[in-house]
């Protein structure tokens, strides 16, 4: 029997060969098919099908609302545009929390179902049993530390994190634990550039960064906040690679004009 490998997608080895030859790590969130396509195309390494689909895409204020079908249905359209890119989505709130066997259970629901390569989850030492089991059971994992959205209702907000010496300090140890258990990558979201820097140079596995400076590994955004989609959302850390909100109202303004006034559709845009 012969199966065909496309020896171009990215793989968790190669992200971490990427770190250790000090090649930066690009990495957007997508949630569908036509971006994804257009995301891989333009050389992202790592798709994140982020649980950010909950305000991104659903409209819900936070994360914690999305659902672990939710989640594969969103995965699968990504799965099926990403040429090149590996994939990850996101394990919602309330799918791994609950026991390591649940949490193994629902990872590999995710990753059977939806195709993905890897599944992301957030917290340190807390869910350090349930990487433990996944890890071991194939799965690859990615970490997330510092702000975790699912745990907003504890922070009360999403202001910076660990810039107190004792969460930096224990954020610090999670991100060793985590690189110990196994995880492929860690995302460190809203911390010190300092404090990022730290463990980026302190654990094996690439980091990832999102409003953490510019010594990680890597950096990562969500999609429609650096293309300017996302109107009235502009924390410090991100940037607008396009302004695709005013691109969109014009168009959209511009065929409601056409339409209202009959000039489209016109003769050679007719059978
Ligand atoms: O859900 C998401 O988009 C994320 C990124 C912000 C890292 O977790």
């Amino acid at each position: 029997m012969s199966v065909h490998v496309q020896n171009s997608r990215m793989t968790t080895a190669k992200l971490r060969q990427m770190k250790a030859e000090g090649e930066k790590i690009a990495m957007l969130t997508s949630y569908d098919f036509t971006l994804a396509n257009l995301v891989d195309e333009a050389g992202v390494d790592v798709i994140l099908v982020g649980d950010s689909a909950s305000n991104v895409v659903c409209g819900n204020q936070y994360t914690l609302p999305i659902t672990v079908e939710e989640m594969i249905f969103l995965t699968k359209g990504v799965v099926r545009a990403a040429k090149h890119a590996l994939v990850v989505c996101d394990m919602p709130f309330g799918s791994y929390q609950v026991s390591e066997e649940e949490a193994v259970r629902n990872a590999i629901k995710i990753l059977k179902e939806s195709g993905c390569d890897a599944v992301k989850l957030e917290g340190g030492e807390e869910i350090l049993p349930a990487i433990r089991h996944m890890v071991q059971a194939g799965v690859p994992v990615m970490g997330h530390l510092g702000l975790t959205p699912q745990s907003v209702n504890q922070f009360g907000g999403y202001g910076l994190r660990a810039k107190e010496e004792a969460e930096a300090a224990k954020l610090l140890h999670d991100a060793k634990l985590l690189d110990e258990a196994g995880c492929f990558s860690i995302v460190l979201e809203k911390i010190p550039a300092a404090l990022a820097k730290k463990v980026t140079e302190s654990v094996s596995c690439p980091v990832i960064g999102i409003g953490a400076g510019n010594a990680c590994d890597g950096q990562v955004l969500v999609l429609h906040d650096m293309l300017g989609l996302t109107e009235g959302f502009k924390p410090k850390f991100l940037r607008h690679f396009a302004n695709l909100a005013n691109e969109v109202k014009g168009a959209v303004g511009t065929y409601v004009a056409a339409v209202k006034d009959s000039s489209f559709p016109n003769a050679e845009e007719s059978y």
